[in-house]
């Protein structure tokens, strides 16, 4: 392709522009359009415009993603044409929104495959059909020129209410001969360009391990330098999460608050790289991760990306904070039947593990039911260790695979439990690891050639297990048989599904096809297990869980009713924690336990502060109770009752960190949840430490989104969940503008208060 006319792409942006300022002057509604008479379409969401071409030579090039054009005329000011020397080649430069190998592309690229004859290089143009459906969904059919047989349709789906977009490919292959995909990321972004040399933009990661999910991280973007996150481990993971923002830094002449955000819909390996130069050019590019990636398309055959989907907003990250959530709500109501009643709330839960381990039994677990039901407990749920016949699951070194109760343990099966637990007015649940077994089991025993492995190369175990193919329909079929029959002879009501490893030996044996798809398969083999087990029985509902929040990514988000954040469930480390996951997790999907967890035996973190931590989304039990004395489970049964009394805010409303908890200085955390249009909202409010006297108080607190016109009802509770410590009306703007004392929280450590806040 000649030099000259890949220039042209950026020429005809300009000149397109032209064309439009004449042509179209009518303010536009949300919704897909097209322009009348050039291959343009704007996207359009109640804050946002997206807006991309191919009016020009055909290259699909990215116009404008960012606030929305209220009149076409605008796109004129927002056409920046880049100077052209020898060494700035245009096609590189080009805000495309499908850079492929191949060309003049020397960026970030997303789409990487061999065609026949040993061909590794793609040029796509625009093929000239495009589809608009419901005024939210748009596909373009592009073609690589001289290979009219080889077709890539990018599809875009808007969420107008949310200003988010969604993308993602499908790629056909209508030649005779095979081609084989070695890279397949969903989107590319592209920002605007910066206004000038000191305006800079932040990255935000959600980095951290096990234990530690979702540390939010900050970076300054640099020219020149790229960024990766990821996962290279089979599963989305626990080091880093599949979520962006990119932040416009205000200064004291630019107040601009823009941030741009996004979140992968991929259970599997996963990449996002943020890329920049130094004229401000930001792509952002993300999808499957491309190591070890393969997936081969024989004649006639497709293959679809999962989906990336990314906004826009001018309320800075509080803004990206309520519209990614929200996104991911919508989209598991429309999926999940069990999530499409906004008045049916996630139940409290009790589950056993941190207090019990591997030590359960029917008489045991019984006996603990019977103490949770009074508390107000509403799913009762046995985890890991009931289950194993030869080997049995005594500690984590055996039974895995072997989805047969211990008759030690359970000797009349489950049933007799499950009935207890109902006859008790609660919910029955039950934990499964369906991907994975210990060597040390009768699966193993039987089926070595089910896990992933190579011939000949040393099967590395990690927890003391592997991990079963999922790709094979045959292991799919065996699992699914026996967790089925459990839901239907027990009588099981809901599954909390764990994953506890990375992958390895990932590959495919007697398989006519590319191996490598072994990585794709298997994330697949788990989507197909949710959606079966969920057709089969539609009032289950179904916990995503991977040693915490290994899998709490946007595609679990969609599929299931929760996700457990993290197994470290001390309330300090769990501020830190839900703060970085509550950017993408919708606040009633995010579960957090009341337990007696501290990694510090010295630490004494009272119950109300514990319980307050947990208020921030659903709501858990998972100290031993047992162990309580009758104040403590008094206490625990009247911090039930309010949390029930407040769920319909914090679980159907946005949240927002009023404070953000910080490990330096004043170490205190405030969260608002805010409900229907600013009728009531709970603020959660933590003090947790101050090593200064006199410092590390808290501010008067100002709310947000209230009306300042009403009267609120302001009741606040500290350590007594029966008795509020202060009850009085204050006015919005007050509360706004003012803000709310919290004095009593300023003297002693582990203070924290629940304020209810309801229009009067
Ligand atoms: C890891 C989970 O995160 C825990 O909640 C618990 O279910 C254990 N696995 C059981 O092995």
């Amino acid at each position: 392709m000649a030099l000259l006319s890949l220039r042209a792409i950026l020429l005809t942006v300009a000149i397109v522009s032209t064309f439009i300022q004449s042509s179209w002057a009518k303010p536009l509604g949300t919704g897909i359009h097209k322009h009348h008479s050039l291959d343009t379409w704007f996207l359009v969401t109640e804050q946002s415009s997206y807006v991309i071409s191919a009016a020009g030579n055909g290259y699909l090039v990215n116009m404008h993603w960012g606030k929305r054009l209220t009149q076409l005329d605008d796109l004129n000011a927002m056409v920046v044409e880049p100077p052209v020397f020898s060494q700035i080649i245009p096609v590189t430069e080009a805000r495309e929104e499908l850079p492929v190998f191949g060309g003049l592309r020397y960026r970030e690229n997303i789409l990487k495959v061999e065609l026949p004859k040993g061909i590794r290089e793609l040029n796509l143009q625009f093929a000239g059909n495009a589809n608009i459906t419901d005024k939210t969904k748009l596909d373009l059919d592009l073609r690589d020129g001289n290979r009219t047989e080889f077709l890539v349709t990018l599809h875009y789906e808007i969420d107008i209410e949310n200003d988010i977009i969604r993308r993602s490919y499908t790629v056909r292959n209508g030649l005779d001969d095979r081609v084989d995909l070695s890279k397949a990321s969903s989107a590319a972004w592209h920002l605007p360009y910066a206004l000038g040399w000191d305006e800079q933009r932040e990255l935000v990661t959600l980095s951290g391990e096990w234990s530690q999910e979702a540390m939010v991280q900050t970076t300054r973007l640099s020219p020149g330098v790229k960024h990766t996150v990821e996962s290279t481990r089979g599963f989305a993971d626990h080091v880093s999460h599949p979520y962006f923002a990119l932040a416009q830094v205000p200064n004291a002449v630019n107040p601009t608050t823009d941030v741009y955000f996004g979140a992968l819909a991929w259970t599997g390996s996963w990449e996002i790289t943020i890329h920049t130069d130094t004229k401000g050019f930001v792509r952002v590019t993300g999808g499957i991760h491309h190591q070890d990636f393969g997936w081969t398309l024989e004649p006639g055959e497709s293959f679809t990306t999962p989906v990336f989907a990314a906004g826009y907003t001018d309320q800075g990250i509080p803004g990206a904070r309520h519209r990614m959530p929200r996104h991911a709500r919508k989209y598991q109501k429309k999926n999940v039947a069990t999530q499409k009643d906004e008045n049916v709330f996630h139940p409290v839960l009790y589950n056993s593990w941190e207090a019990v381990s591997f030590d359960l039994n029917e008489e045991k677990q019984m006996a603990l039911a019977e103490k949770a039901a009074p508390l107000g407990i509403e799913l009762f749920v046995v985890d890991d260790g009931w289950f194993g016949v030869n080997s049995p699951r005594d500690n984590d070194t055996a039974g895995l695979g072997d989805w047969d109760t211990n008759p030690k343990k359970f000797p009349n099966g489950l049933k007799p439990l499950a009935d207890h637990v109902h006859k008790l007015g609660m919910k029955f649940g039950l934990w499964f690891e369906g991907e994975m077994v210990n060597p040390d089991s009768d699966l193993y025993r039987e089926h070595p050639e089910w896990v992933f492995h190579y011939d000949g190369v040393p099967e590395y175990l990690s927890r003391t297990q592997l991990v079963l193919n999922f790709g094979l329909k045959e292991v799919r079929d065996y699992i699914f048989e026996k967790v089925a029959g459990h839901i239907k002879e027990a009588g099981i009501d809901y599954i909390k599904w764990d994953f506890n490893r990375p992958m390895q030996g990932v590959t495919m044996h007697n398989y006519d096809r590319n191996p490598q798809e072994a990585w794709v398969l298997a994330v697949e083999g788990y989507y197909e297990i949710i959606a079966r087990l969920k057709e089969r029985f539609p009032h289950l509902w179904f916990e995503s869980c991977s040693s915490g929040g290994g899998r709490m990514d946007l595609g679990a988000l969609e599929r299931t009713d929760q996700v457990w954040t993290s197994d470290n469930t001390r309330p300090d480390a769990r501020l830190f924690i839900q703060y970085g996951a509550s950017l993408w997790v919708p606040p009633r999907m995010q579960y957090g336990w009341v337990t007696d967890s501290s990694s510090d035996k010295s630490i004494e973190i009272p119950l109300s502060f514990r319980f307050h931590v947990s208020f921030m989304g659903s709501l858990g039990l998972g100290s031993n109770i047992n162990k309580f004395s009758k104040e403590q489970l008094e206490e625990s049964t009247h911090w039930i009752a309010l949390y029930k009394k407040l769920r319909h805010v914090i679980q159907n409303g946005d949240l927002d960190w009023l404070v953000p908890p910080s490990r330096v200085g004043e170490l205190v955390a405030v969260t608002e949840s805010i409900y229907n249009d600013g009728d009531e909202a709970v603020i959660l409010a933590f003090r947790h430490n101050s090593p200064f006297p006199d410092s590390g108080e808290l501010s008067p607190i100002r709310i947000r989104h209230l009306d300042e016109n009403a009267i609120y009802r302001v009741t606040i509770w500290q350590e007594d969940p029966q008795n509020p410590v202060d009850e009085y009306d204050l006015s919005g703007a007050l509360l706004m503008y003012r803000g709310l004392e919290l004095p009593s929280l300023n003297k002693g450590m582990f203070k924290s208060a629940v304020v209810w806040l309801q229009r009067a």
